[in-house]
């Protein structure tokens, strides 16, 4: 589990802002959505046995670069599998042109802040079209990988659910002249304080932390302060408890993006 967030610095200049995959995002629209895929960010997709998919989105536009780089940790099981039995990273463009990560090396990388050798097993680097990619990653037999994805060392956002509409948002009179689709009403109140309250132990733990959702019930036992402040957050409105210790701290602040839900339904 530690290695979920060996890319995490904790100074936050050089951080690869970690984000692990739930079991849940197993399509790319389930997944989360790095809003701007320039900025960095190491996505770990963890899988226990062969057919298991995990998936996520990146935003990127044109005249940006789609850098994304696929990692394993130099420990085994995975740096004894076989290119045939390591999951399959397969990246989709927004106008739908698939690229199959293909391993072209093993360069040893030395993490220092989680202490972790890392091997690149493959590098992408690319002009970007503008819109929504998607990656999808599927295993053949229990591994777990890590992700990068961008360069920008700043801190990025990380959102779950429906992509948001384009900042640019139409007038009544092009919104009349060419309908858009149906508004999703498949967005319902997914994180309601309820909702938090029925994920209240160690099994599934969510907690609500200034106005957002956070599904922290793989971060229990990775908490460099002990699982017992994280436990005492499942199930409630965790915010005071996190800003008396961790406010204004980028470490923490960045750990926690990385388990976003989506923002607490009023
Ligand atoms: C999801 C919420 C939380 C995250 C993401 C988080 C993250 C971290 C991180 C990254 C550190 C190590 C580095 C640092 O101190 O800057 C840390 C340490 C610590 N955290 Fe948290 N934390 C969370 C919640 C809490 C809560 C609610 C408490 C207590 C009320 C707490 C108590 C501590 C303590 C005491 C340490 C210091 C451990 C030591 O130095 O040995 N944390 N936390």
């Amino acid at each position: 589990m530690a290695a979920a967030f060996a890319l995490s610095s904790l100074s936050p200049a050089s951080a690869h802002q970690p984000v692990a995959l739930l079991p849940t995002d197993t399509t790319a629209e389930q997944g989360p959505l790095l809003v701007d895929g320039t900025v960095s960010f190491a996505i770990r997709a963890s899988f226990t046995k062969s057919g298991q998919k995990q998936a996520f989105r990146a935003a990127l536009k044109e005249g940006d670069r789609l850098e994304v780089q696929y990692l394993i940790v130099d420990k085994k099981p995975e740096s004894a599998l076989s290119a045939k039995r390591l999951p399959q990273l397969v990246i989709t463009s927004p106008t739908g042109k698939k690229l199959i990560m293909k391993f072209t090396e093993r360069t040893k990388f030395y993490e220092p802040y989680g202490r972790t050798n890392y091997l690149y097993l493959s590098r992408y680097s690319a002009p970007a079209e503008t819109g929504i990619y998607s990656f999808v990653a599927t295993a053949r037999t229990k591994a777990a990988i890590t992700i990068a994805v961008g360069d920008r060392e700043v801190e990025g956002q990380v959102l779950r659910g429906p992509a948001p509409k384009p900042s640019s948002s139409p007038t009544a009179t092009q919104a009349a002249s060419s309908p858009s689709p149906e508004p999703t009403k498949t967005q319902e109140a997914l994180y309601t304080m309820a909702k938090v309250k029925e994920n209240n132990s160690a099994s599934s733990c969510w907690s609500a932390i200034n106005g957002n959702v956070y599904n922290l019930t793989q971060w229990i036992n990775s908490h460099p302060g002990r699982p017992a402040p994280i436990l005492g957050l499942c199930g409630t409105d965790g915010t005071s408890s996190f800003n008396a210790r961790h406010r204004g701290q980028a470490s923490p602040t960045s750990i926690l993006a990385g388990y976003l839900l989506g923002p607490l339904e009023k």
